[in-house]
Order: structure tokens, then C-alpha cells, then sequence
């Protein structure tokens, strides 16, 4: 019998009402699969599948042979801020100075130092739904209040300058937008980010623009709302080594800051982090060299046939995307026609055919149901597998099948142009 003196949990209400994300369960459930022998395409997760960099690893370990193993400034490795301040000037013609950036342990932890900055309880924060999950949470923890925008395809799954002005209401201290987007990779169009950083700049409401896929964008030019002059002093960038540069285990990410957050935000990590980790930056050093950003730019070009390739597909399996991702890794599938619960959708989908993808719950509420992630993070030929064992599964499930010559084509693509 244990002689332990009795105890009952009394977890915080707020931590309490913490949302999972769902698609850890569908990962689960596809371990066990895995291990009881079964094939599984992973399409579910939101990282590349390339190793970082050698030249990355290379780096961290002599950096670490060398004894760089102390704290960095809270600020980060000032030679780190440098190099990201002319990435800026060399790729993105912005004049960004190195005081204004601050290194974080990821992008998650840069988003939520940003929201502690800013955030009273009840201040209102303004996003898309559907959007990257942890954003929510975030703002719960601080006791913000939500303000979820329902988007579809017609504005590609993002905000605009017409909804916010269409949805606006007094108490919004904030609102995120990322570009290009998770869940679905869709772009927000620089003139329409400059015109909303100018609405919210009149309304005394800051802009937090996450730029974390950066770089991986298709048939068009990599951008920051940084490259526009006479910015005002509202706007606030995220980014990362996660995805662009492959890095995501390396836990580092960092914020471009207007002047007046440099130092809360340095107050506010020198209390929460203290320090990104000191190796991960001697990495990020290196990974911004020229050799190892064509390395990166190759691997782009991979996404981008992978995407293609998904696409095609898709079409030869007569399904019909609505929109066509621009950047990330993502696509956004709306599959109202066989499903209207993608959550169930997805879990007989695995069991079934092995293949592995994400509920649309995970993002947001509006037509969560009705909606799936597809990540092309795995090879051109299991996308192809995937997409064939998707069909054979949908046409196995007779309940799944409605008249498919009503549906809208896609939206502004010319799938010649990219097979
Ligand atoms: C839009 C977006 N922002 C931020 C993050 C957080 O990434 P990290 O903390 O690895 O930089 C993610 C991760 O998937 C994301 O999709």
C-alpha cells in the first residue's frame, strides 16, 4: 500500500480548455499501423522530410567543438541578426535593420511573445478560419478574445482588405495573416497586405504577417511585406528556419520588430527563453550562405513537381480541387461530395488504405467538416499511390458518391501549363 500523501490535480482552467492537435491522433493511429506491418503514406505532416542541411550539422558541431555552447543574447547571436538583415536587402529589397530582428526558439515561440507584447484580456484578435491551430490557443492563454473570419476559396481561403473592413468592430487590437497560408498555401497579394497594414494602421490595430513559408512558393518570386516602403510602424513579421530551411528540429525562428517592441520583447525573453539555442544559430548562420540556399532552392523545386505531380493526379482521378496552393506544402481539399464529416473521412481513410492525412477540425470550425489537408511532403510516386488508393476508397464507399458534372473547375489554373 503506498504511504504517498494524497493529492488532487488542479489544472488551470485555461490549460484545461487547451485544444489537441487532432492530427497527432491520426499520426497515432498510423504508428500503429505502421508497426503491425501495414504500409502508411504520411501526407498528415506539416515538416518537410528532408534532413537539414550536412553544412548545417557541420557548423552546430563546431560551434559546439569550439565551447559556443553559452547563452547567446536574448536578442539572439548578433552575427545571426546581421546575416538575416542583408537576407532581407540581397532577396527581398527591404531595408531591415539587424536591432529590429530578434531570434527565437521557433516561430511558435516568437508568435507568442508577440501576442504577451500586445495582448490584454479581452483585446480582440482577428484571423481567417481556416488557420494555423496554434494561433487560437495563443490567444486563449492571454484571455484575447477571438474573432474567427469564415473564408472559402473565393478569397483563397485568406483575409482581405473587404473583410476586414466588413467584420470590423470596435476592440481589435490585432490581426494574423499568414502568406502563404496553413492549411491551404494560398498567397495574400502584396498590395492587398500593404492596403490592410494601412486600414488596421488607421484603426490603431497592429498586423502580424507570418512569413514562415517563405521561399517556398511556385511560379512566381518569394516576397515579404517588407519589401514595401513606408510600412507603417503596425506591422509585424514572423518567420523560421523551419520550413524554407529544413530546420524545423532545430527550434529557431525569429520577428522582424517596428522600433517601439524591441525592448518588451527583449523584457519578455530574457523572462521566457532567455536565449534561442546557441547551436541551432551557428547552423542558421550557415544555412543562409549562397551554397546552401541553392541547395534549399533545389529542394523548392522539388515541392513544386511534387505539387504538380499531386495535382495531376487528382484531375486523372477526376477530383476536383477548387484551388490550386501557391506556396507551403499544403492543399486544402474540399470533399463535400463524399464526406460530411472529414474527421470520420479521414480515420476510415487510414485504417482502409493506409493512406494518412489531416482533418480540416484541426484548423478551424467553418466548413471543417467538408475540408481535408493534403501535405505533399513525401515522394511523387506515393502522392501518385496515394491519390489512386484515395479514389479506390471513395469508390468502395458507395455512400460517398454524388454526381461530380456540377462541380466548379478550378479556380484561375491552367493545369496544362504546370504537368
Ligand atoms: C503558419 C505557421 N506558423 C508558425 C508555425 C510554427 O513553426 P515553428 O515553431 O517550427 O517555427 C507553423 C508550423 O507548422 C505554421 O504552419
Amino acid at each position: 500500500m503506498s504511504n504517498k500523501t494524497p493529492f488532487s490535480p488542479n489544472i488551470s482552467t485555461i490549460a484545461s480548455a487547451i485544444q489537441p492537435f487532432h492530427v497527432m491522433k491520426i499520426l497515432a493511429e498510423a504508428k500503429i499501423l505502421e508497426a503491425s506491418g501495414k504500409e502508411v503514406i504520411h501526407m498528415e505532416i506539416g515538416e518537410p522530410d528532408f534532413a537539414s542541411l550536412p553544412c548545417v550539422h557541420q557548423a552546430a558541431n563546431e560551434a559546439a567543438e569550439q565551447g559556443l555552447t553559452h547563452y547567446t543574447p536574448t536578442m539572439g547571436l548578433p552575427a545571426l541578426r546581421e546575416k538575416l538583415a542583408d537576407f532581407y536587402g540581397d532577396f527581398y529589397q527591404a531595408n531591415v535593420s539587424q536591432n529590429n530582428i530578434m531570434i527565437t526558439p521557433g516561430s511558435s515561440t516568437a508568435l507568442q511573445l508577440v501576442l504577451t507584447a500586445l495582448l490584454n484580456p479581452g483585446d480582440k484578435v482577428m484571423l481567417a478560419d481556416p488557420a494555423y491551430p496554434c494561433n487560437r490557443q495563443f490567444v486563449n492563454l492571454l484571455h484575447g478574445e477571438l474573432l474567427a473570419i469564415p473564408v472559402s476559396h473565393e478569397t483563397q481561403y485568406q483575409l482581405n482588405l473587404d473583410l476586414l473592413k466588413a467584420n470590423w468592430q470596435a476592440g481589435i487590437k490585432v490581426v494574423m495573416v499568414a502568406s502563404p497560408a496553413n492549411p491551404t498555401g494560398t498567397i495574400i497579394e502584396q498590395n492587398e497586405l500593404l492596403a490592410m497594414a494601412e486600414f488596421l494602421a488607421e484603426q490603431n490595430a497592429y498586423f502580424i504577417v507570418d512569413e514562415i513559408y517563405q521561399g517556398l512558393v511556385y511560379e512566381r518570386p518569394a516576397e515579404s511585406i517588407l519589401g514595401n516602403v513606408n510600412l507603417p510602424e503596425n506591422v509585424i513579421v514572423i518567420n523560421s528556419f523551419s520550413k524554407f530551411f529544413g530546420m524545423t528540429g532545430w527550434r529557431l525562428g525569429w520577428c522582424v520588430l517596428p522600433e517601439h517592441l524591441i525592448s518588451v520583447m527583449d523584457r519578455l525573453g530574457q523572462n521566457l527563453f532567455l536565449a534561442a539555442p546557441t547551436p541551432s544559430q551557428y547552423g542558421a548562420l550557415r544555412v543562409l550562405e549562397q551554397d546552401a540556399l541553392q541547395a534549399l532552392e533545389a529542394r523548392r523545386a522539388i515541392f513544386e513537381q511534387r505539387r504538380n505531380a499531386l495535382i495531376n493526379a487528382m484531375q486523372q482521378a477526376s477530383f476536383t480541387p477548387k484551388l490550386i496552393p501557391q506556396g507551403a506544402f499544403y492543399l486544402y481539399w474540399d470533399v463535400s461530395e463524399y464526406t460530411d464529416n472529414s474527421e470520420q473521412f479521414c480515420a476510415d481513410l487510414l485504417q482502409q488504405t493506409g493512406v494518412a492525412i489531416t482533418p480540416g477540425r484541426d484548423f478551424g470550425d467553418y466548413q471543417a467538416k467538408q475540408h481535408v489537408r493534403l501535405a505533399y511532403t513525401t515522394d511523387i510516386e506515393k502522392l501518385t499511390l496515394a491519390v489512386q488508393k484515395i479514389s479506390g476508397f471513395i469508390h468502395q464507399n458507395a455512400d460517398f458518391e454524388t454526381v461530380k458534372s456540377n462541380l466548379p473547375g478550378l479556380v484561375g489554373f491552367d493545369i496544362q501549363g504546370i504537368i
